[in-house]
């Protein structure tokens, strides 16, 4: 399904969040497809940042340590750059909660800084903004489409649509070019099974590469559309090249719906295991932010970039489980496996 992104070679793309487990995935493809490619980072502690990430194009991509907020840095930086894909953020819906300052400062106001900056620097710049599912809470009808009321439950859903707005409001004041992508929840390669917040399909990866159980809150028959993360990065590279976007915001979800107790299944069936899984009243803290089953509408992307997504959750999490046997065995994951686990309870709820 991945069309050719000529446009990409030769051009100079800046990913921010770069060394995270999606614009890590990101740059490596641009770098694959000719782009000269700068990735912005400031390895936050609790994000899923790895420089590792980025070992296969060694050398190839420009690693620039900073903040987005951090103008002084970035501007000769921005001033050289012909298409931005902005991934920087806080995943992290629980602790979003317990620390919503330190949300706001990541995802909002170093957004802030980093796009006047942009649109000081390169007015009209195409960027392409990691936008969530999240923004619309508890979903009032699936599957949900970009007209779905905003309502998030929690601060990072409030944080990440507080940004949405700063892009799309920059585009209607013709400073910048901005596409949202308001994202599922992404499994895949390079997803970090250590930070809190990549939620609970890293959970079980985890658990089940370490020949553990698995247990799923509540009655597991919760929804989901899981996206692997090359149809996530082509849905990134479309917004990044399509012509006058008739439309600025694009739900990105996965191929199929399955429940928390299906991917449960299907993930000890692709580690090749026989781990067993369990239900578990689902905690308290977690209740508040739960926002029951979700499928995007995939609709819009489909018809005006040309997306859809084509990874089975059967393929792609073979792909992932591959790729971690083969990374583990070159780079011990963090922490030593045999170390318990502390990812529970702070994140199933971006399952
Ligand atoms: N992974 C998902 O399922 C998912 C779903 C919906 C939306 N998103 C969005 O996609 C983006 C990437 O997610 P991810 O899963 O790759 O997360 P990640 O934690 O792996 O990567 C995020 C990266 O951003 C960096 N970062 C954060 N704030 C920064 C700042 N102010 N300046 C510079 N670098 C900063 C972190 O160091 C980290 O490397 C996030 O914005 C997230 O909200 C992800």
């Amino acid at each position: 399904m991945n069309a050719p992104h000529r446009s990409y070679r030769g051009k100079r793309a800046l990913v921010t969040g770069g060394l995270g487990f999606l614009g890590g995935n990101l740059a490596l493809r641009l770098n694959q497809l000719g782009a000269s490619v700068t990735v912005v980072d400031s390895m936050v502690p609790g994000c899923g940042s790895d420089p590792g990430n980025l070992d296969s194009a060694r050398g190839a991509i420009r690693l620039v340590h900073a903040d987005i907020g951090d103008t002084h840095a970035l501007g000769g930086i921005l001033a050289d750059t012909d298409v931005v894909f902005n991934l920087a953020g806080e995943i992290s819906h629980l602790r979003s909660m317990t620390d919503p300052q330190r949300d706001l400062a990541l995802n909002t106001v170093a957004q802030l800084q980093f796009l006047s900056e942009l649109a000081a620097r390169r007015p009209g710049i195409r960027v392409v903004y990691a936008g969530t599912r999240q923004v619309y809470g508890a979903p009032r009808y699936l599957p949900v489409d970009e007209l779905h009321p905003v309502d998030p439950v929690d601060f990072n859903g409030v944080h990440k649509y507080t940004a949405t707005m700063y892009h799309l409001l920059m585009a209607k004041t013709g400073v910048l070019d901005s596409v949202i992508l308001r994202l599922t929840n992404i499994y895949g390669p390079r997803m970090s099974l250590t930070a809190d917040g990549q939620g609970v399909l890293s959970f079980f990866l985890r658990r089940l590469l370490e020949g553990q159980d698995l247990e799923v809150f509540g009655t597991g028959e919760q929804v989901r559309d899981p996206l692997f993360v090359d149809d996530a990065v082509e849905a990134f590279l479309l917004a990044g090249e399509v012509e006058s976007p008739p439309s600025r915001a694009y739900n990105a979800g996965g191929p199929e719906p399955l429940t928390l107790l299906e991917m449960a299944r299907e993930m000890i069936r692709a580690s090749g295991g026989s781990a067993k899984l369990t239900l578990r009243p689902f905690p308290d803290a977690l209740k508040a932010i739960d926002i029951g089953s979700y499928l995007a509408d995939n609709t819009r992307a489909t018809t005006e970039l040309g997306w859809k997504p084509t990874t089975s959750f059967e393929d792609g999490m073979r792909a992932t489980f591959d790729y971690f046997r083969n990374a583990a065995a070159q780079r011990p994951m963090q922490p030593a496996p045999g170390q318990p686990l502390e990812l529970l309870p702070h994140e199933p709820r971006r399952v």
